[in-house]
């Protein structure tokens, strides 16, 4: 049995691992802005990342063998009006992280994403050099290349899209989709964004399996299949019991878009992940099926 601190673990993503954890017999430390009523069974410290005594001290209450930051501003929108406060917590508050964790010799896992890359590629290896076009992409990226630099026994998980239902709230697609779905609304999504989707329980187990190895390094995880979102929303749409007519297709490049870029093809190669992990990389089909079966607290 390990002890593990989740940053962010009142998330969608650091719910989801600290749950799994958590039935796999560890002890957990959910740390967080604020502790949700759902997760109110779970050891919980209060923290805000952007300030480094209050990482400090939450270090050293929960004494880790492993800490995993899944802590983030994730909505990309959001990240590209508010620069400042994006910088603070994706780069600088995971880098404080990094830090601590190589200062108190802690195993470190840093969740990153696909928006690193510029997505003009066909598929992205991790080798393949970064460089994101949008503010939360940036963010990501110099995230990565510091904690690779002042610790660099770290884990970095590159992810695309995670789907799958929250424990308590957080920046979920699907919860998102289905709410939009059961208000009545049609959904409109893009042909040409192109992605590798893991479904949060796998994303989950892997994370778990590679904090708890000697791994380091950078590794995508994802689908070892591709799709589109629009092609992805439907399928999703239909697994959730509802007509995928509902579903509307459109050209986010030749639309005119106010909001953050997004990266065209965020196609992750996984070869790394299945050579190395006994958790399996999964095909879009069983990666929607799972997404959709909902966890009970
Ligand atoms: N979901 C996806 O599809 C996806 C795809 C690619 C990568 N990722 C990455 O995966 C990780 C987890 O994402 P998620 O989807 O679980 O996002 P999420 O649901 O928004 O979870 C992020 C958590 O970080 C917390 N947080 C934000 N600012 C903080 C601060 N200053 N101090 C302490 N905690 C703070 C948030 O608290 P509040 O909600 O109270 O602000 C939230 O609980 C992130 O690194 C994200 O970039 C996610």
């Amino acid at each position: 049995m390990k002890t593990i601190l989740v940053f962010g673990g009142s998330g969608f993503v650091g719910s989801n691992i600290s749950h799994l954890a958590n039935k796999l017999g560890h002890r957990i430390f959910i740390s967080d802005k604020i502790q949700k009523e759902k997760l109110k069974n779970f050891e919980f410290i209060q923290c805000e990342i952007t300030n480094i005594s209050s990482i400090k001290a939450c270090i050293q209450k929960a004494k880790p063998d492993l800490v995993i930051n899944t802590a983030a501003i994730a909505d990309i929108d959001f990240a590209e009006r508010e620069n400042e406060i994006t910088h603070k917590v994706n780069t600088q508050g995971a880098l404080t992280i990094a830090e601590l964790c190589a200062a108190y010799n802690m195993r470190h896992v840093f969740i990153s994403s696909d928006a690193v890359y510029s997505g003009e590629k066909m598929e992205y290896f991790e080798t393949d050099e970064t460089s994101p076009i949008n503010y939360y992409g940036f963010t990501k990226s110099m995230a990565e290349k510091k904690i690779g630099e002042v610790n660099p026994k770290s884990v970095i998980v590159r992810i695309s899209l995670v789907l799958g239902f929250p424990l308590d709230g957080g920046n979920s697609f699907l919860a998102d989709i289905n709410k939009k779905l059961i208000c009545g609304s049609d959904i409109e999504s893009p042909t040409d964004i192109i992605r590798t989707p893991i479904d949060v329980k796998t994303l989950s187990a892997a994370v778990l399996e590679l904090g708890l190895s000697d791994f380091y390094g950078i590794i995508h995880l994802g689908s070892f299949d591709k799709i589109s979102r629009y092609e992805l929303t439907k399928l999703l749409a239909h697994e959730l019991g509802f007509d995928k007519q509902r579903i509307k297709p459109f050209d986010s490049i030749s639309t005119e878009n106010p909001k953050a870029k997004r990266h065209k093809n965020g196609s992750l190669n996984v070869t790394k992940a299945i050579e190395l992990l006994q958790t399996k990389m999964l095909s879009i089909e069983v990666t929607i099926k799972n997404a959709v079966e909902r966890i009970e607290l």
